[in-house]
């Protein structure tokens, strides 16, 4: 073998080491990345939740196949619909009022690179209309362009979206999701693969030299990690920060995930509030039912404490108490005359 030859092999080795992990779903991952990238170049798509690390496998693809092309990031929802055009294919000078010279768009920009399309799932339909002669390597002209340029960039697409549910749904074309689950990969989520954890805690950690200690692992890996392995880096990171010595132990990391455990436990509730226990969405009076109990919780009974909290008027409130039979709660709380006036009357 020829000396540039193994160095290319051991650049290529060190690239695919960067998507760390020993789990079967990480190597599955590395095995894609080199399959792909040595292979033909055909359209993936990168399926996963936030954080998983859709991006990261996209780069390590580029890195394996097209190492220093360069790799253009589009991000699908930030393409507008009217702009988008001129920013996918560039224009000639003068093509809108105000256009001085031409401009390359991101398709000439990538080259023989990648092109990432970042969030397919953003994409408006007007957009994926366009998109879809960009995945059929259709040659495409710069808007008042005359001359036409081929598509030689790879196409690598992710997304974090149900796709099909929003085929079914026609808020996404399914020609086009045809085209461009050709080679689809799905990365899983951290919960599923928590081997990987120590790994890539230590991984995130290279830098500030610092060590964790085994029962800080321990209680990560107990943990579900909604946000994944980003989460786990702002974790881990922002521990370090907050450690003095050189070991990160199970203090600087409980708090960190205790506040996460919080939100997610919160966020939790606020949708399950809209939702019965088979995940159908209820009526708008339930919704309001359940409102009004919080809200009068929050008050403590206090009718104006609840006016104020829930911008309604003084007479709805009062009239909401009595429609779900709430006045029991309330006035256990306060001594309201008012209310209390209400109930006797319609006692009578
Ligand atoms: N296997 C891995 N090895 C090393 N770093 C990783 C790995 N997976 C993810 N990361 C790192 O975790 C962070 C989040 O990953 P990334 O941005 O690729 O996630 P994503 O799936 O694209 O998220 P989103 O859905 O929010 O776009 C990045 O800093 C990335 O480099
Ligand atoms: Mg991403």
């Amino acid at each position: 073998m020829r000396q540039g030859q193994e160095l290319v092999l051991s650049q290529r080795f060190e690239a695919v080491n960067q998507f760390i992990g020993q789990s079967v779903a990480a190597q599955k991952a590395r095995a894609f990345a080199l399959r792909v990238a040595a292979g033909s170049d055909l359209t993936v798509l990168v399926r996963g939740e936030t954080g998983v690390g859709k991006d990261h496998l996209a780069e390590l693809i580029h890195e394996l196949g097209r190492c220093g092309k360069p790799f253009v990031r589009v991000d699908c929802g930030a393409l507008t619909e009217t702009l988008s055009e001129a920013e996918l294919f560039g224009h000639a000078p003068g093509a809108f009022t105000g256009s001085v010279g031409a401009k390359e768009g991101l398709v000439k920009v990538a080259r023989e690179g990648t092109l990432f399309f970042n969030e397919v799932a953003n994409m408006s339909l007007g957009l994926q209309a366009k998109f879809l002669g960009v995945l059929d390597r259709k040659p495409f002209r710069p808007v008042g362009g005359k001359e036409t340029f081929p598509v030689k960039a790879r196409i690598i697409a992710a997304t974090n979206f149900k796709l099909e549910e929003m085929v079914r749904a026609r808020t996404f074309r399914e020609d086009l999701f045809y085209r461009l689950n050709v080679v689809p990969f799905s990365i899983a989520p951290l919960r599923e693969r928590k081997e990987d954890i120590p790994e890539l805690a230590a991984a995130f950690l290279a830098e500030s030299r610092k060590r964790i200690l085994p029962e800080a692992v321990d209680l990560m890996t107990g943990y579900d990690w909604p946000g994944n392995v980003r989460q786990l880096r702002d974790v881990v990171q922002a521990a370090a920060l907050m450690s003095n010595g050189e070991e990160i132990g199970v203090e600087e990391v409980k708090p960190r995930l205790d506040q996460q455990l919080r939100q997610v436990a919160a966020d939790k509730r606020v949708i399950s509030e809209f939702y019965d226990e088979d995940r159908r969405l209820l009526p708008i009076r339930e919704i309001e039912k359940r409102y009004l109990s919080v809200l009068l919780e929050a008050a403590e009974g206090n009718i104006s404490t609840a006016v104020a909290i829930s911008g309604w008027a003084r007479d709805t409130v009062y009239r909401r108490i009595c429609q779900f039979g709430l006045e029991d709660f309330v006035l256990s709380r306060r001594r309201d005359a008012y209310l209390k006036r209400m109930v006797k009357r319609r006692e009578v």
